[in-house]
């Protein structure tokens, strides 16, 4: 069997092969390195699968390296990793899963190789490599899994119900696998997703994110969100989305399919960035429009406020789903908020305040912003494409222009709340907050110039007005 091997590679499968013939156990590389090497992407990790002790072998490979790394095993499971440099190797016995008539927990026994490949989840995923002197090489490959990579099909080894209901997130991994390599999953592989959707309820929400995340940073996120809404696993693990689904209809007048406008938001920002938590504000972007719809005559639909009820959805979803409550949430809160900004900028005469305003909202996001409201046109109109994206490019030349002038980007009001404090003798109150807003407001609406002179002389006059004495 021939598949493309680093050097390195090569030189650490020779060592496992040897401490393996040493032992007197055949070994097999497994899994996804094999699948991986199939296809061509990149490796950077290798499963090995033993006729044997798993630890034993991973103990036998360690010591034929010097320096010596560490095993890193766990008893219970008899799995055991080895790490050299960045290249993960874990290795197993060989294991067979057999039903007891009396209980529905399997009991794990030492099995042949071929059982092992029988309990895997994928036909991609249960083709084996021998690494034995004897057979160096040969690939095994039950379940015709080359043949699958051939015709880019996900499928299950065994009937789907059984693979299924062994694991339930090898649902959400079929799907993934879908969006990652832009394979089908074969009719009955679909249908027993479908019919057994209601299942994921038993995994943890960790692991299905896991899986959401690699989704989103699947080359064309929108395979896999598609995949599980039409399985019904959306409704289960994030119905908020599910909400987005659909237009309706009020005297002939429809709004678009907020659903699929989302998903081709996601995809169109994907072609400019990698970042994950750029591909979840795309995502949750529209979230609030569910929420707001309404009819309004004379009007047709309106979704007003949707970026203000979107923005505080943001950290309920975060928390469900388990996804980071850090400034990475933050980011896409704040993205979600004012995502509609810079559009409102292209429909009036644009002037300076307005653009200052946008400029500190957004701080250091500004480009970011810009990108997503880039990937928000999906018209299929290409003159409106066009005319938007001429609009945008104004407010971008606009943006560089007021910047460069008045350097509001990550800019902080010259006078602090400290500042106030002390020449009023306040503790943190509510008129500090005051006069603090209503100096960063007046510079950035131009009334007075952003220097700290003129700051100053606003401070006193807005304390004046609240009646307060200055004390230094
Ligand atoms: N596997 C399985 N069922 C699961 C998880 C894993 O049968 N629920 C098997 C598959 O044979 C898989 C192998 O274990 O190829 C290794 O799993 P994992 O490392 O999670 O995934 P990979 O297939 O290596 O893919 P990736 O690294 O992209 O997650």
């Amino acid at each position: 069997m021939q598949i493309h091997c680093t050097e390195k590679e090569l030189k650490i499968l020779k060592i496992i092969a040897a401490a393996a013939d040493k032992l007197g156990v055949s070994c097999y590389l497994i899994g996804g390195f094999v699948r991986d090497k199939l296809i061509g992407r990149e490796t950077k990790d290798a499963d090995i699968v033993c006729m044997g002790d798993g630890i034993e072998l991973a103990h036998k490979v360690a010591a034929s390296f010097h320096p010596k790394p560490a095993v890193a095993y766990f008893k219970t499971f008899g799995t055991a990793q080895i790490k050299l440099d960045d290249f993960e190797v874990e290795f197993v016995g060989a294991r067979k899963e057999s039903y007891r008539q009396d209980s529905r927990k399997p009991e794990v026994e030492p099995g042949t190789i071929e059982d092992d490949q029988n309990r895997r989840d994928f036909t991609i995923n249960a083709m084996a490599i021998s690494l034995n002197a004897s057979d160096f090489g040969k690939l095994i490959d039950p379940f015709h899994g080359r043949e699958a990579i051939q015709a880019q099909i996900i499928q299950t080894p065994l009937p789907p119900l059984q693979t299924f209901s062994d694991d339930p997130l090898r649902m959400m991994r079929a799907i993934r696998f879908a969006a990652q390599l832009n394979f089908t999953i074969v009719p009955e592989t679909l249908e027993a997703i479908t019919d057994n959707a209601h299942r994921i309820r038993i995994v943890s929400q960790e692991r299905i994110t896991d899986e959401l995340n690699k989704i989103m940073l699947s080359e064309k996120p929108s395979i896999g969100w598609d995949l599980l809404f039409r399985t019904g696993l959306l409704q289960i693990i994030f119905p908020q989305m599910v909400d987005l689904y659909g237009a309706e209809y009020v005297d002939g007048k429809g709004h678009k399919d907020n659903f699929y406008h989302t998903l081709q938001v996601v995809d169109n920002i994907s072609e400019h960035t990698n970042d994950l938590w750029l591909r979840w504000a795309a995502l949750l972007h529209d979230i609030g429009k569910p929420a707001t719809k309404k009819f309004e005559e004379g009007h047709g639909w309106t979704f007003h406020g949707h970026e203000v009820v979107g923005a505080r959805m943001v950290p309920k979803i975060f928390g469900r789903l388990k996804l980071p409550l850090n400034e990475k949430m933050k980011l896409v809160q704040k993205l979600v908020l004012l995502h509609l900004r810079p559009i409102s900028l292209t429909k009036e005469n644009i002037t300076d305040s307005a653009v200052r305003r946008l400029l500190f909202d957004a701080g250091e996001d500004i480009d970011h912003l810009m990108m997503l409201c880039s990937a928000d046109i999906t018209s299929k109109n290409p003159n409106k494409v066009k005319r938007y994206l001429r609009n945008f490019e104004i407010v971008r030349e606009r943006l560089l222009e007021v910047e460069e002038k008045d350097k509001i980007r990550n800019w902080q009001p010259p006078i602090s709340g400290e500042m106030i404090m002390a020449k009023f003798g306040l503790k943190p109150s509510k008129p500090v907050g005051i006069i603090k807003d209503a100096i960063r407001e007046a510079i950035l609406d131009g009334v007075i110039p952003n220097e700290f002179e003129a700051a100053y002389a606003f401070m006193l006059q807005k304390a004046s007005e609240l009646n307060l004495v200055a004390v230094e």
